[in-house]
């Protein structure tokens, strides 16, 4: 009897299955430091070096577009196009890819193909792309690795519009697909049964994310949310709880769409631009269909939703609910959808599978053809979602004007699905292929003007150097500045960075985090002029450039004062960008509630946060600057070190030689000599008192004790705290640094430091 004695024996399930209960079920409020782990360089069979850019322009890019454009207008025995076209289809693919981008973080988007993966590829709302991405892999094949899934289904999605009569407006390659689901996104509250989730449940699934903070229970969305379900990537198109109010939608559709960085006109062209396609599908009850893509048998191969119903697709098809056309022609751009909208009265009725939906009362109305039997025509359809568009007071105006001008419709149409499907992707720098637009109008790209002239030396630098750490300002002070110029950075759009010195202009000069900032911008600004002045060949040092060479600076110094000779590295070339080119609002969305690096909790940090902690807001910006745990405590060591707290307070300088790039902040951390009290009720701030004298040697914050308290973290603090640990936290740390200063340098690097 080998029961119990064999690790491999038939009665042994797995060791490392990671089933229920994880860590996460016994712990759910830890603080999960692995997520800055995520879709790491080990996850990626193409390899840390491989080279995307290079690889992208390789390819033949007319002859891609034109394998995508024949492939459209075939069809497949296993998912025969609607119309002969599947154009339509891939638009919706496209569309869903780049829809799930919030302004408030910055995540979601098509950047990375994330449709591929769970949660989002058995969201109810992406009902069968799994066909349509399963429909396209002849094309990614072909073209293997030099070709995204993010760029392929973006361009898919262009191809698809250009062969149905609508001019985009151009495309830029350069997405970097993720290698496993992400884990770190904050898609919302709810839990369900994934077997079981339709539009309908989203009537029980609403709730929980709605906050009626301002009383209003239905319209005050949590933050950084922009979907009013997560199942439906952005409203119910039944309304509100499927409950068929136009108004009520227009409401849920204005918050997605704002959250999402669209304004009433852009919202209108992308909506009314899309619904001039295809059909949506409703044959068969949702409770028929099979489970999604992440669960469903094997046998499935990576596709859901299996419908019984005949052959389950074609005219059995059934994807949202929904069933019918907007327009007479669903494969031809034109104004139909809105012309229809407006000249008809919609009554409600119910599609095949039951759902709400809408249809003119007028018996004379146009019909549209059947996608698949010639001949056979069907009275036209609208969402409840497509009639807010012609309620609600605003959006109508937007209708009006594109219902009498169709070129202004099309082109709102076009530059709004070019900032959909490329919003993602940061600085212009990024964008590959010979479809990517160059001007500086599009303010949400954050443009920021080429170089015009020459680029400062080795000896310039040293120079430069000097003339900053003269000009009266404390190391702490410019440490800070180079900082919280770089710190906006987020890995997921993209925006942010020091690039642009974007620091001295509004709105982030007049932010309270900032405050710290401005004298010294104030005096690094001669040093520049002087420097720029004496230049007889053209070249000059940019403001930019000049906040993070001072952080340099004063961190060289620091280190040699702690008895280490390093340099840090410089970079020049960095631009100063304008205030024209800077859209305040969408900045806006860059400022901090809280921000652990420099010590700060904005005033109104209790209210928004909701009940999230300090340190978990903590840990998502070190995820948004794509920092490891090592290199995310170095950093915050080095600050600590430095002072770099926004209010320049002494909360978590734990060292009686501020400005010396000393390990204090680590040996105190992990040190038995102190004991730590809560300071205020809340426990937000803290008194480190000495064990023996009792008497408080030093302050802090929970963004301070996390790197002592937490496992993982405290696990690399002792690193750095050991006998041997200092001159490697010094090295550590200035990696780190520069890795931030860096972080968004594209026209150095144009592979991403991470995905
Ligand atoms: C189809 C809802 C915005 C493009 C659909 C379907 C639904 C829907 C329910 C039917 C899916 C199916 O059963 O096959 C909505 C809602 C929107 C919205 C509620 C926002 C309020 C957009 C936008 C675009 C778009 C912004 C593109 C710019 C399309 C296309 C189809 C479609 C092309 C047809 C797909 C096909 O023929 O297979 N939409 N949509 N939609 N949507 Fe939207």
């Amino acid at each position: 009897d080998m029961k119990g004695k064999c690790p491999f024996g038939g009665d042994r399930i797995g060791g490392s299955l990671g089933r229920p209960p994880t860590l996460s079920d016994w712990y759910p409020d830890r603080l999960k430091v692995e997520l800055l782990h995520q879709n790491g360089p080990r996850a990626n069979p193409l390899g840390d070096a491989f080279d995307y850019a290079k690889a992208f322009n390789s390819i033949d890019y007319a002859a891609l577009k034109q394998d995508i454009k024949a492939f459209l207008t075939s069809s497949v025995p296993w998912w025969p196009s609607d119309y002969g076209n599947y154009g339509p289809q891939m638009i919706r693919m496209a569309w869903h890819a780049a829809g799930t981008y919030r302004i408030a973080d910055g995540r979601g988007g098509a950047g990375e193909a994330l449709q591929r993966f769970a949660p989002i590829s058995s969201w109810w709302d992406n009902g069968n792309t799994d066909k349509s991405r399963r429909l396209i892999w002849p094309i990614k094949q072909k073209y293997g690795s030099a070709l995204s899934w993010g760029d392929l289904m973006v361009l898919t999605g262009n191809c698809a519009l250009e062969i149905m009569g609508f001019p985009t407006y151009g495309f830029g390659g350069g997405r970097r697909d993720a290698w496993e689901a992400d884990n770190s996104t904050y898609w919302g509250p709810e839990v369900w049964d994934p077997k079981n989730v339709t539009s309908s449940d989203s009537m029980v699934t609403r709730d929980k994310r709605w906050r009626g903070k301002n009383g209003d229970g239905d319209y005050d969305l949590e933050n950084p949310l922009a979907a009013s379900h997560q199942a439906l990537i952005y409203v119910n198109p039944e309304g509100p709880y499927a409950n068929g109010d136009p108004m009520g939608s227009a409401r849920d559709i204005r918050i997605a769409f704002t959250r999402m960085a669209m304004n009433d006109e852009e919202t209108v062209a992308l909506i009314a631009g899309g619904h001039a396609f295809g059909k949506s599908h409703g044959m068969v009850k949702a409770d028929e269909v099979g489970p999604p893509p992440e669960i469903a048998p094997i046998e499935a191969m990576g596709l859901g939703w299996q419908n019984p119903e005949g052959t389950g697709f074609a005219e059995y098809t059934m994807t949202n609910g929904i069933e019918g056309s907007w327009t007479p022609n669903p494969t031809q751009w034109d104004n139909s959808y809105l012309e229809n909208l407006f000249k008809y009265e919609w009554q409600q009725t119910k599609s095949p599978a039951g759902a709400l939906q809408w249809t003119p009362t007028d018996p004379n109305a146009p019909k549209t053809p059947d996608a698949h039997t010639p001949g056979k025509m069907i009275p036209l359809m609208m969402m409840t979602s497509d009639l807010a568009l012609k309620v609600d007071p605003d959006y109508r105006k937007v209708c009006e004007k594109f219902l009498n001008d169709f070129d202004a419709f099309t082109q709102a149409f076009s530059k709004a699905w070019y900032k959909l499907t490329h919003r993602d992707m940061g600085p212009r720098e990024r964008y590959l292929g010979p479809e990517k637009r160059n001007e500086d109008g599009l303010l949400w790209q954050d443009p920021i003007p080429p170089c015009d002239h020459d680029l400062i030396d080795e000896a310039d630098i040293a120079a430069l150097k000097q003339s900053i750490l003269a000009a009266g300002v404390s190391p702490s002070d410019l440490v800070f500045t180079a900082f919280s110029a770089a710190v906006t950075h987020r890995s997921s759009d993209k925006r942010g960075g020091a690039n642009g010195g974007r620091l001295a202009l509004a709105p982030q000069k007049d932010w309270a985090i900032n405050r710290r900032t401005v004298p010294v911008i104030t005096a690094l600004r001669p040093v520049m002029e002087a420097f720029n002045g004496k230049q007889m060949d053209g070249k000059k040092i940019s403001l930019a450039d000049l906040i993070v060479l001072g952080g340099c600076a004063a961190l060289e110094k620091a280190a040699a004062d702690a008895g280490v000779e390093i340099a840090v590295p410089f970079m020049p070339g960095r631009r100063d960008t304008t205030q024209e080119l800077t859209d305040i609002e969408m900045f806006g969305w860059l400022k901090p509630v809280a921000d652990g690096f420099r010590n700060y909790l904005d005033e109104g940090f209790e209210e928004i946060a909701q009940g999230v902690a300090p340190e978990e807001m903590f840990l998502d910006k070190a995820r948004l600057l794509s920092l490891t745990a090592p290199e995310w405590v170095a950093m915050v060591g080095g600050l600590r070190a430095m002072n770099a707290n926004h209010d320049g307070s002494a909360h978590g300088i734990f060292t009686d030689r501020v400005g010396v790039l000393t390990n204090d902040f680590f040996t105190v951390l992990t040190s038995m000599d102190y004991e730590w009290k809560k300071a205020d009720a809340k426990g937000m701030t803290f008194s480190l008192d000495d064990r023996t004298t009792g008497e408080q040697r030093f302050t802090a914050t929970r963004c301070d004790l996390v790197f002592g308290s937490n496992s993982q973290l405290r696990a690399v603090a002792e690193v750095y705290a050991s006998g041997d640990g200092h001159a490697r936290f010094v090295t550590d740390f200035v990696k780190a640094w520069d890795k931030v200063m860096m972080l968004d340098r594209y026209d150095i690097h144009l592979q991403d430091l991470h995905g």
